[in-house]
């Protein structure tokens, strides 16, 4: 495996996914019980971003950087840029990963599972959570990171015995079978769980190949879903990563008029309203 996250840590995309786990674990954490969240690609859980440095070409400078500099209104958007400016030294952006910020998110009574195959990150990613969890008085109890594949390990941890859970499957899709994995694995995951939380993100280069994916998906989910697309150049060229997509199924309350508010601040503060950048909401109930 090439990927290495480090080259896109805090890009648009890596925005967009952060400002929503975020929502998603405050909806959840807002009952007292307990519950299991799952990072099936966690990747090292911080990320250490300079200006200049010819080893990272800058994708943050034109996603958290961006967000850095702008003032945004938005309560979820505010409550994110805080967690960025916490982190920043200097010039420099200590980025934070879904891992470390699941685990500030969650509570002691909350259980965290994190899988990332490459053998040198999952061990920063336990060095990461370990200087956050020293950090922190409230640190969360149960935090487990294994070096395996999180698609099979996923599938042994659910139903969870806390019968609340939250999934973020997030693949690097070098391979283009990571489009089909994700359907998958979320099918099968609400077969063996039918209300888990999950959370997936998918790359978007042309618009209608995410259709044909999404379209197929909500035939096979009885489920309600929640779509928010983020896009910084036209769908309709093959040249890069055009857009970002996030499907939440199963959202929790008040989750989807959060994102209708913050998606279109957050292109404007992204995108600098350069013609191309767009966004959308789709919600959908179940079937
Ligand atoms: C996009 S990055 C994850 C970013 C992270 N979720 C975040 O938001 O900060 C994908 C990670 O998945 C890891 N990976 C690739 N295949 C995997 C698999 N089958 N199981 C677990 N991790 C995998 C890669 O090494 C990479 O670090």
């Amino acid at each position: 495996m090439k990927y290495r996250h480090q080259f896109h840590a805090g890009n648009f995309a890596d925005v967009h996914k952060h400002v929503l786990l975020l929502d998603v674990l405050a909806a959840l954490t807002r009952k007292d019980k307990g519950m299991l969240f799952v990072d099936t690609h966690a990747g090292r859980g911080e990320y250490q971003l300079h200006p200049g440095d010819a080893a990272h070409p800058g994708e943050w400078q034109s996603g958290a950087a961006r967000l850095l500099a702008a003032a945004p209104t938005h309560d979820s958007l505010r409550r994110y840029r805080e967690l960025l400016v916490a982190r920043r030294h200097g010039a420099s952006l200590f980025y934070p990963g879904s891992p470390l910020l699941a685990a500030g998110a969650l509570r002691p009574v909350d259980r965290l599972v994190f899988f990332e195959t490459q053998r040198d990150e999952a061990g920063q990613l336990r060095k990461a959570l370990e200087a956050q969890s020293a950090a922190n008085q409230a640190a969360n109890k149960s935090v487990r990171v294994e070096s395996s594949d999180g698609f099979a390990g996923l599938r042994a941890l659910l139903p969870p015995a806390e019968r609340r859970g939250c999934v973020l499957i997030d693949p690097p899709y070098e391979e283009r079978e990571d489009f089909t994995r994700v359907s998958a694995a979320a099918i099968d995951a609400l077969q063996r769980f039918e209300s888990a939380v999950l959370i997936l993100w998918l790359p978007v280069k042309l618009r209608a190949d995410f259709d044909a994916w999404y379209d197929k998906l909500r035939g096979k989910l009885a489920r309600p879903v929640l779509a928010s697309l983020l896009w910084m150049h036209p769908c309709d060229s093959r040249a890069a990563l055009n857009g970002s997509a996030l499907v939440l199924v199963n959202p929790p309350y008040l989750v989807e008029e959060a994102v209708r508010g913050w998606l279109p601040e957050l292109r404007a503060s992204l995108g600098d309203d350069k013609e191309g950048s767009g966004c959308e909401v789709i919600a959908t109930g179940p079937r």
